[in-house]
């Protein structure tokens, strides 16, 4: 018993040196933690239960019959953050590039399977070359099953994806269906087809990180939802997402303690909105005020900063936030802003996270370059989003809600369960100013009339009292016990259930 149980040690330590100490070295220089030592970070102490360490690949092409190293480039596995369970897998540059063979698809269908199967959410880290290229066609069927697993885990239970090192070819587009992606800066990168065959395609000369890094993908293309200096920050972040999320699509939100009064009241909000209309403030001011403990996981941070997307709490439970930025082009609604806010929407309604939605919104940015590049359909997502959510949805009209975006942003009309406003809403077709150059285009040169007349619109619909005499708003509340009044709501709207209609599923403007 003793030697095998000698020879399981060896073993294992053999495993747990992936690609050799060299290797190990070269990762840590470049400021990298090894697949295990993520794992470390990302999972409770002592947590870690280790699937298929002994797995080898069955390629015998290209001399890859004298090199083995159990385990394949990706360790599997299951642990807790927090005490609750999570899947992870966590690619092993060490061993060949973290390139994917058949068996290292295998060991991450496994773990899909076993995710979905019990219900739990699913961590990816990626650090790797792509398809196994000694390997060929065996490595991109290995692909196509995970892909498909992602889609039928879609909805169900958290996917989520960090990524740690090159992620290329075949590897971006597991990550691509997954509910959020990540990055680390300076150490990552994301692309179909490398610089190499940019420049043979296309004769474009781009660096990786041009072409993938974070700074990119975080601002530009939108692929990544946020970026991490380094690797411990990044997976540190992972836990704080974690804790935000329910473990599937049937389970209770997660409930922490609180210790943030839901009563609290801020008069400092009394003075948030200044008293020139057209003056910006900060929106997150009031998102952070509003949360427990102004605890915020913020989504797509450096993308389309005219509207803000991210987790807080309410009375230790999760909400959505989705936020109209006044510092950011007026806070008006743009495709990516659109894009973005709806993508969010729709997280939240998968998972039954109630939302809240802070609403000043001048209307949507007008312009060849908005019109050319889909606008109307981009738009109409974000619509889409929020009329087919049947999760509490909670609105709070700050200031201006002008046009078809009073609409589209968790209005009642689009089912919308509590709206409140500000006694300093303006809720309008459009603001005063261009409402009355349509209306009384003749009297446009003689000022003191149209002065006159805009300050007859500003007084007719420069506040929320005609959309609250309708009922659109159900009530104009004061800005210092905006939390109150939301945690009010959402724990009135707790049991809310909506019938939908049967259908396969339903056809969103994508
Ligand atoms: C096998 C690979 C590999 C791969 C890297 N390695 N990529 N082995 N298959 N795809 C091995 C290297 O041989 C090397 O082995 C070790 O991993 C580290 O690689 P280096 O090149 O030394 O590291 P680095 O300089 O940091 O460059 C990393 C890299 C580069 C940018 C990822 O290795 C690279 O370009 N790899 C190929 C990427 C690629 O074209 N993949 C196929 C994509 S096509 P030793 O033994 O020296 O340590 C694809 C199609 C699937 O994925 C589509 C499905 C839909």
């Amino acid at each position: 018993m003793k030697e095998v149980l000698a020879e399981l040690e060896q073993r294992r330590e053999t495993a747990r040196m992936g690609g050799g100490q060299r290797r190990i070295d070269s990762q840590h220089k470049k400021g990298k933690l090894t697949a295990r030592e993520r794992i470390e970070v990302l999972l409770d102490e002592g947590s870690f239960e280790e699937f298929d360490m002994f797995k080898q690949h069955r390629c015998t092409d290209f001399g890859m019959e004298e090199q083995h190293i159990p385990g394949d480039g990706v360790v599997t596995g299951w642990g807790t953050v927090n005490g609750r369970t999570v899947y992870v897998f966590s690619k092993d540059f060490t061993v060949f590039g973290g390139s994917l063979s058949e068996t290292h698809a295998e060991k991450i269908t496994k773990l899909q399977d076993m995710a979905l199967r019990n219900r739990a959410p699913i961590i990816g880290l990626f650090d790797a070359g792509g398809a196994r290229i000694q390997e060929g066609v065996a490595a991109l069927g290995g692909y196509g099953e995970v892909f498909h697993r992602n889609v039928l885990a879609s909805g169900v239970i958290p996917q989520i994806s960090l990524i740690m090192g090159p992620c290329a070819g075949g590897d971006v587009y597991s990550p691509a269906m997954t509910d959020f992606i990540f990055m680390v800066r300076d150490t990552s990168y994301m692309f179909v087809t490398g610089p190499d065959v940019v420049k043979t395609v296309t004769n474009e000369t781009v660096t990786a990180e041009e072409l993938g890094g974070a700074s990119i993908h975080t601002t530009k293309s939108s692929i990544a939802d946020g970026a991490f200096d380094n690797d411990v920050e990044a997976l540190l972040e992972m836990r704080r997402l974690i804790d935000f999320l329910p473990m599937n699509n049937q389970a209770e939100l997660p409930e922490l303690t609180n210790y943030d009064d839901p009563e609290r009241i801020d008069t400092s909000l009394d003075t948030l909105i200044p008293d020139n209309p057209n003056k910006p403030y900060d929106m997150m001011e009031l998102v952070s005020k509003t949360v427990d403990e102004g605890d915020f996981f913020e989504i797509q941070g450096s993308f389309a900063k005219n509207i803000i997307t991210g987790f807080g709490r309410m009375e230790g439970r999760t909400v959505g936030i989705i936020a109209n930025q006044p510092m950011v082009l007026a806070g008006v609604l743009d495709a990516d802003a659109s894009r973005k806010a709806a993508r969010f929407v729709r997280f939240c309604d998968c998972f039954s996270i109630p939302i809240v939605t802070f609403v000043d919104v001048p209307g949507f940015l007008p312009g060849t370059s908005q019109e050319y590049g889909g606008l109307i359909k981009h738009g109409a997502k974000l619509l889409f989003a929020y009329a087919e959510a049947t999760v509490p949805k909670i609105t709070v009209i700050t200031r201006k809600a002008y046009g078809g975006a009073y609409d589209v942003m968790s209005s009642k009309h689009i089912r919308g369960d509590v709206n409140y406003a500000w006694p300093s809403a303006e809720i309008a077709v459009m603001g005063a100013k261009g409402a009355v150059e349509i209306l009384y285009r003749s009297e446009l040169d003689d000022r003191e009339k149209i002065a006159k007349r805009t300050k007859d619109y500003e007084d007719r619909f420069a506040n929320p009292f005609v959309a609250a005499e309708r009922g659109y708003i159900d009530d104009v509340i004061r800005p210092h016990s905006t939390r109150r009044r939301i945690a009010k709501a959402l724990a009135l709207l707790r049991s809310k259930q909506v019938e939908i209609p049967w259908r396969k599923h339903d056809n969103i403007p994508l």
